[in-house]
């Protein structure tokens, strides 16, 4: 038996007692059962939110250093564990080996980052006092409580334990639910937490669907942090608002890239390749927007042609793989239907454009789309699949314009030999990560820098300062230590009054005082 085999694995979900129903899981390579799921609902996620509320006391009053070593254990735990891990990853997801084992690198490095910080992030910090030497005053940081986490199947491993991996090191207890494809490698991920020393009711696994397990999860957290579809995010926030708690939405993006013509293009066309296809496509920092200038838009398109056609698309669990398969057959047919939909509206198909039954039952080419057309449903819309739409330039005030003209704000990539100048470019396109000569991965994985999307693309931040304290409920201390907020006794308020103005209007500027 594997070390993550999916019947062993049902052993760390928390289910109440008693018979549930089940769904069964299709391995994405060949359509094939992988796994039958066990489906919970408000009773279980009940069962879970009582373990985790009892627990949470006593996790948040441990030590912060204790709480890291545990970190930093599942840390070497992921690799240690990485190859029935990434086997695991590839079969429940369809994705290629590489894309599990980057997968496997943010979580690991996610968690590090987390442990080796959460000591200072929490400790009680001194503030300027509003009246010097008669006012002190400190920010405390409290864990909120239970942090409910909904994850989607595309980053199965990182976006089901990343965030919760912040907010266990706040001191808070979570319960998660991840998408159905993809609760096992979920369930795997807990497995290691535990074998590092988490201890079992401070991180349950509720497995079910959305809205069964989702709605209760979301009326009984004191956060919650969501990724997935715009659509379902704006569900889940409505949801936070009627129980009067925050959220922070991971949702989608039209994300654009940008190529000037001083661009190292052998460069540009291998990491827009990554941009564009890395896990199929799935990936909601991907490039779906790809604006060349027109002095190298035929070069740089012919090479970028040649290399997606060269991709090593194909069912294997190998490291050889360079893209995996989509999801499943509601991806398929949404990738596919996007596509023809743009072909109906003009667009001109330079590679690609079908799906690969011959490779796998889910499997979609890698495609390049030019003359797309605002008639196209996916001019705008997040395809979240391997089709990019290559679009040609002029001027930097017309390109700015159009990255910016899309409801999302999630990632954008500027490539230019000139770094100065493709960070002067990339500060004016509105979203949430930028990167200057990469796609996507070096903004991510700069974990101790916030990440999420503007506009449609999200609310709140992951990682960093932000990603950490929204986990916290700071609380404001302030200690009266001289005097009284009030005229002194037998003084007059018309005159204390007047003496204030004399005094205020004196120490404006005072530093230490202002
Ligand atoms: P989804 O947003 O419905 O699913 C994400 C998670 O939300 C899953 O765990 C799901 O079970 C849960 N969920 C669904 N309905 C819920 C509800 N009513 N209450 C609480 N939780 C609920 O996404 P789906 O249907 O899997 O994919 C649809 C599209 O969403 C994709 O084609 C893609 O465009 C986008 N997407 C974006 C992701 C991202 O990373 N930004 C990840 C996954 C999907
Ligand atoms: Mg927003």
């Amino acid at each position: 038996m594997s070390r993550f085999d999916p019947a062993d694995l049902r052993s760390e979900a928390t289910l109440a007692d008693r018979d549930h129903e089940t769904m069964t899981v299709e391995a994405p390579f060949t359509g094939d059962e992988f796994a039958t799921l066990p489906l919970g609902d408000e009773r279980d996620v009940e069962t879970a939110f009582d373990a985790a509320r009892e627990a949470q006391g006593a996790w948040e009053a441990r030590d912060p250093a204790e709480r890291a070593d545990i970190l930093l254990e599942f840390h070497d735990l992921l690799f240690e564990e990485s190859g029935p891990l990434l086997d695991l990853m590839v079969e429940e997801s369809g994705k290629a080996r590489r894309h599990g084992y980057e997968e496997l690198l943010d979580a690991a490095l996610c968690a590090r980052h987390y442990a080796y910080r959460a000591e200072g992030y929490l400790a009680d910090e001194s503030r300027k006092s509003p009246m010097p030497g008669l006012v002190d005053v400190e920010v405390n940081y409290r864990a909120k409580g239970v942090v409910g986490v909904i994850s989607p199947w595309n980053y199965p491993l990182t976006l089901a334990v990343s965030d919760a991996v912040a907010a266990l090191l706040a001191g808070n207890t979570v319960v998660l639910k991840p998408a159905e494809q993809t609760t096992y490698t979920a369930l795997a991920a807990l497995r290691l937490l535990r074998e590092a020393g988490l201890p079992r009711d401070v991180f349950h696994v509720v497995p079910g669907t959305g809205p069964d397990v989702g709605e209760s999860l979301v009326a009984n957290s004191d956060y919650l942090c969501f990724t997935g579809s715009g659509a379902t995010g704006s569900i889940v926030a409505a949801q936070a608002g009627e129980h009067l708690i925050d959220c922070s939405l991971e949702l989608g993006g039209k994300n654009p890239a940008v190529v000037f013509p001083d661009a190292d293009l052998d460069k540009a066309v291998r990491g827009l390749i990554r941009g564009c296809f890395t896990n199929a496509g799935q990936l909601c920092i991907a490039v779906e927007r790809l604006y060349v200038h027109e002095d190298v838009r035929a070069e740089f398109t012919e090479k970028f042609v040649a290399a997606a056609e060269r991709l090593d698309a194909r069912a294997g669990d190998d490291w050889g793989v360079e893209m995996g398969s989509l999801v499943s057959a509601d991806q398929l047919e949404k990738v596919s239907s996007h596509v023809e939909d743009a072909r109906d509206a003009g667009a001109e198909v330079l590679t690609g454009g079908e799906a690969l039954p011959e490779v796998g039952p889910y499997f979609y080419a890698p495609t390049v789309l030019t003359d797309v057309t605002g008639e196209a449903d996916l001019h705008d819309q997040e395809t979240f699949g391997p089709v990019v739409s290559v679009y040609g330039f002029e001027d930097t005030d017309e390109v700015v314009a159009r990255a910016n003209d899309s409801e999302y704000g999630l990632n954008a990539s500027v490539w230019s030999g000139d770094a100065e100048r493709g960070r002067e470019v990339a500060r004016r396109i509105d979203c949430g990560t930028a990167n200057v000569n990469e796609a996507y991965a070096p903004a991510f994985i700069a974990h101790d820098a916030p990440m999420g999307g503007m506009g449609d693309s999200g609310v709140g931040r992951r990682h960093g300062p932000d990603g950490f304290y929204r986990f916290t409920e700071p609380q404001t201390l302030a200690t009266q230590e001289r005097g009284e907020i009030d005229a002194p006794p037998g003084v007059p308020y018309k005159w204390y009054a007047a003496a204030m103005k004399r005094l205020l209007k004196a120490v404006r500027d005072v530093p230490g005082i202002r």
